[in-house]
């Protein structure tokens, strides 16, 4: 389900040649993504990149990697939607769309790494299945993410963690690396910061990441 809140929002996402809408649109890009961005480098995605700053920031640091989000709320996916234009930021893309039909966009093997960063923790048992980290959502990347691809996961939620650490493990994803406090850890090196992870940083919040491989099985 889209979430439409702003007037002219989605006419002017539809605008955009940055924007995906589909698949429900007939505007399908499984199979497709390298033709769009006209080369044949990996590709990586970002699930709920709300107003898109770790993807606007890693499309400009990353100019070799092809970077894709996808976002359901139309009002936030404009700021990154307004970035890649005016910065003609080619190797960014955005699909306007719901995750949990996230296997409908890509096509086996088509996508090299996978973020999700601060996503809502859905603390209810009976809403588990919402997570992203939830093996619903896990099967579902499955298949299309690459043989040895990377599931990399950011959440200031300790039980959220600690469900991710035990769910992944369980569905064929091995745990390469974690850490509960990210940022006094090793692996804060090449940390690019999100607008979620701002906030906590500045209520000094510690950051749970974790980074799982996915071994084909
Ligand atoms: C808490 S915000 C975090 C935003 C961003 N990742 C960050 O770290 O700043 C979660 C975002 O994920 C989006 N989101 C949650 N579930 C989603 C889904 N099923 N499909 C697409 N976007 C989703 C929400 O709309 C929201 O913008």
């Amino acid at each position: 389900m889209r979430m439409r809140n702003k007037p002219g929002a989605e006419d002017e996402l539809k605008k955009n040649p940055h924007v995906i809408f589909g698949p429900e649109d007939h505007n399908n890009p499984s199979g497709h993504w390298h033709h769009i961005f006209n080369n044949s480098n990996p590709i990586h995605l970002e699930i709920g990149t709300g107003k898109g700053k770790f993807i606007m920031d890693m499309a400009e640091l990353y100019p070799e990697i092809n970077f894709i989000a996808i976002e359901k709320i139309e009002e936030v996916l404009l700021f990154p939607a307004r970035f890649a234009v005016k910065n003609q930021q080619e190797n960014l893309m955005l699909i306007y769309g719901n995750a949990q039909f996230i296997d409908e966009y890509f096509s086996f093997s088509e996508v090299e790494r996978i973020y999700i960063n601060f996503p809502d923790p859905w603390l209810k048992k009976k809403h588990y299945k919402r997570r992203l980290t939830h093996h619903r959502f896990l099967e579902r990347y499955k298949k299309f993410l690459q043989i040895k691809g990377e599931i990399h996961f950011k959440t200031d939620n300790l039980e959220l963690f600690n469900f991710s650490l035990e769910e992944l493990p369980q569905h064929g994803f091995e745990i390469k690396n974690f850490t509960y406090d990210l940022h006094n850890s090793k692996f804060f090196k090449n940390n690019v910061i999100t607008g979620y992870e701002q906030r906590w940083i500045d209520q000094g919040k510690q950051i749970c990441r974790l980074v799982g491989v996915w071994t084909g099985k």
